[in-house]
């Protein structure tokens, strides 16, 4: 059976002032807006038969965490509480590893809380070519045609078909510079990674523990000293601190000679940046995009999200302006990849 597992532990700081540490992206609705981009991940599978899903996210996040499950009725599902963020290699592991605790086996679904997918038909197809090929052992990867050299991403190179739908990955690249991602792209021959993968749990820990058993032991170790309160289940934290933070593309993808990919064409995209959700949001004429109470003179290609007042612009074009109440954005549309930047030295500076 497939048990699908859903990250929601991301900071999202690409997308401050609207994403703040107390309140990330995954919980807001940034493009639907009545569903958390948490929620929409979780109905995306209404019509795959799954396992209850495991949810994996920090400790702060429990009670928001919860209550979004709550009004999906969905307060059943376990989460696992990680004290602090490791990247998502020890999270799957955690997530692996409690699923093989009472001896079985089963495949993961591991996706990402913060994408959008536009074809949720085509995304259910490309679940089930990907399910044989992870019951054989594969370590499958859903791949998307790329349409610009985005260095945020990690590409993979097609290799031979596997005949059931799937293409070996000749080679997987986590976030290339540009001048790398730019070859790629002009070559035709790669496909972005999606950051959704599905694989045995087993094979998942196998991989691991040839690649990074120093992770695999940390998380194994914090699992097991950890406890179970309600659907709630901890993991001791003073172990899990001591875990070597990594991605699940760095520690494993890169590295194994058993990845699979399954090419997804379903409007995916992964709002990680303004200038992302710019891309996949309803413009005006002028390719605005205005949330809020906003009043747009001669503007042109500008996203405007205004939350607790009126914002007017003037002759400008390009820009991203987001308004809360306690903190104002503006920057160049091409730019908002450093908005991290901001974040950063927010935290640096206390
Ligand atoms: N539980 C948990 N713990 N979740 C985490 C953690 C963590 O420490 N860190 C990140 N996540 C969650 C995020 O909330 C997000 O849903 C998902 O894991 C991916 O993390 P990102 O930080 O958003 O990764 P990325 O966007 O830089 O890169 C990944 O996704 C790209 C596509 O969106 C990679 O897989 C790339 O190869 C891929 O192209
Ligand atoms: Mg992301």
């Amino acid at each position: 059976m497939l048990t699908p597992i859903i990250m929601a532990g991301g900071s999202g700081s690409r997308l401050w002032p609207l994403s703040r540490q107390q309140y990330p992206k995954q919980f807001l609705a940034l493009g639907d807006e009545t569903l958390s981009m948490l929620q929409a991940t979780i109905e995306r599978l209404n019509g795959v038969k799954t396992n209850a899903p495991v949810l994996i996210c920090n400790e702060e996040h429990r009670f928001l965490a919860a209550e979004q499950l709550r009004r999906l009725a969905m307060d059943e599902t376990n989460i696992l509480l990680e004290p602090m963020g490791r990247n998502t290699a020890p999270a799957i592991a955690l997530a692996a590893l409690q699923a093989v605790q009472d001896g079985e086996d089963p495949v993961l679904l591991v996706l990402a809380a913060d994408h959008m997918i536009e074809d949720v038909g085509t995304f259910h197809s490309a679940i089930g070519v990907a399910l044989p090929l992870a019951n054989d052992g594969k370590l499958v990867t859903f791949g998307i045609v790329p349409s610009h050299a985005e260095t945020g991403y990690g590409y993979i190179e097609q290799g031979e078909t596997t005949g059931q739908g799937g293409f070996a990955v000749a080679r997987f690249v986590e976030k290339p510079d540009l001048a790398t991602a730019q070859n790629y792209v002009s070559s035709g021959r790669f496909f972005w990674n999606s950051g959704m993968f599905m694989f045995r749990a087993s094979r998942y820990l196998e991989e691991l523990e040839c690649f990074r058993p120093d992770i695999l032991a940390a998380c194994r170790e914090a699992l097991d000293g950890g406890s179970q309160d309600m659907h709630f289940t901890r993991v001791d934290a003073d172990t899990f601190a001591a875990c070597p933070e990594d991605s699940i593309d760095y520690a494993v993808m890169e590295k194994t000679a058993d990845a699979v990919m399954v090419p997804l064409n379903a409007g995916w995209s992964d709002v990680g940046s303004w200038s992302a959700l710019w891309e996949v949001s309803a413009k005006d004429g002028n390719g605005n995009v205005f949330k809020g109470d906003v009043l747009g003179q001669a503007t042109r290609n500008t996203f405007v999200h205004a939350d607790s007042r009126m914002v007017a612009t003037v002759g400008v074009e390009d820009l991203v302006v987001v308004e809360t109440p306690d903190a104002v954005l503006v920057a160049h549309k091409d730019k908002v990849q450093d908005v991290k930047r901001i974040v950063e030295r927010l935290k640096a500076e206390g």
